[in-house]
């Protein structure tokens, strides 16, 4: 061989082995084949989240990066952005889309005006109690699909899902007994068809805006309430400027995990599989801190002001009830719909 085709042959086959070991990230050789093959730099993957860092979301969050760098051997991380500091929700969406961050942190509106099939996730009763909503976001054989259905079209995958808790309304003014204490009131809701279906159905007046937006939107008088769970009014400090949260606990929210296709697509099989074990951890460690937490949040809330007060909510359910039949109008909508009453006790 000359000098020159043997330069060649020995460049093809260190490139070649480079490729193999960059494709095969590690899965043949196990945890070491990356510095047998040259070190592959560690990927830290952008996590985006509209909490504060006190909120149980953050703190979950901030040890799935943990868990994931030790099961990785570091050449995965995460680093989460709390606080909105990579925009609203809504930006996400695109966001990750196209790969300018890798994982974010969205409620189910959200992928609803993506796909409707999402709609189903936040309709009043779609959910027993919070464990029936987490074996259902954990459970492929009912999400699966619809995890999956972003792919193509948005290059988005959802990888599952965090509880929101019970929502209930709460408002400037003084409790809201019955939908009739609302009437006309402007309400902030989430940007999408089913909160703003919601809020009309109430006799009030939705006002969608990103949830940074709200607490400002509250003090200056352009919105007279919102409806939350107990964590997000007291960690957003809204009880500081609407005092009144009336328990109408309408529906149990879901946010979701979602991130960049291509981005778990680049993982080897052995560090997807670390990835999808540390969610695991995540998910459950995140409902436990859920509920002492809210605990937590009425006791500050209350310290701060606020009134929390048991309410006629089935006067709020019944007038939601229909919203079932308006907002279920596909049979895909309805498989879902079905899959997720099957599995309630
Ligand atoms: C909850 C939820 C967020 C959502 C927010 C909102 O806090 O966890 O994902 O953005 O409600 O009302 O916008």
């Amino acid at each position: 061989m000359r000098k020159t085709s043997r330069l060649a042959f020995v460049m093809t086959t260190a490139l070649a082995a480079v490729t193999l070991a960059a494709c095969s990230g590690g899965t043949a050789g196990g945890a070491d084949a990356g510095s047998d093959g040259g070190d592959v730099a560690p990927t830290t993957m952008k996590l985006a989240l509209n909490q504060t860092q006190t909120h149980p979301s953050f703190i979950a969050l901030e040890a799935f990066g943990e868990r994931l760098t030790e099961a990785t051997d570091g050449r995965w991380n995460i680093e989460v952005f709390p606080d909105s500091q990579l925009g609203d929700q809504a930006e996400y969406l695109q966001s990750v889309g196209d790969g300018v961050i890798d994982l974010a942190i969205v409620s189910a509106p959200q992928l609803e005006n993506l796909n409707d099939d999402f709609v189903i996730f936040s309709l009043p009763t779609v959910f027993d109690s919070i464990e029936h909503q987490m074996s259902v976001l954990s459970d492929p054989a009912v999400v699966g699909d619809v995890y999956a259905s972003l792919e193509d079209s948005n290059s988005i995958t959802v990888v599952g899902g965090l509880t929101q808790g019970a929502r209930s309304v709460y408002t400037k003014d003084g409790i809201a007994q019955t939908p009739e204490d609302l009437a006309g009131g402007k309400i902030r809701v989430q940007e999408s068809p089913v909160f703003i279906g919601m809020i009309n159905a109430l006799g009030a007046s939705p006002t969608p805006m990103a949830y940074s937006e709200v607490y400002t939107a509250l003090q200056s008088g352009v919105i007279d309430g919102a409806e939350n769970n107990e964590i997000s009014y007291s960690t957003q400090k809204h009880y500081e400027v609407a005092p009144f949260y009336s328990y109408t606990r309408h529906l149990i929210g879901a946010d979701f995990l979602i991130s960049n296709t291509d981005t778990l697509a680049s993982m080897s099989e052995e560090d997807r599989a670390a990835f999808d074990e540390a969610w695991t951890a995540t998910w459950e460690h995140h409902t436990e801190l859920w509920m002492a937490d809210t605990e937590k949040a009425i006791a500050d809330a209350t310290a701060g002001g606020a009134t929390f007060e048991e309410v006629d909510s089935d006067s709020f359910l019944d007038a939601l009830t229909p919203l079932l039949k308006e907002f279920i109008t596909t049979d895909s909508q309805q498989t879902l719909f079905d899959a997720i009453k099957a599995t309630a006790e």
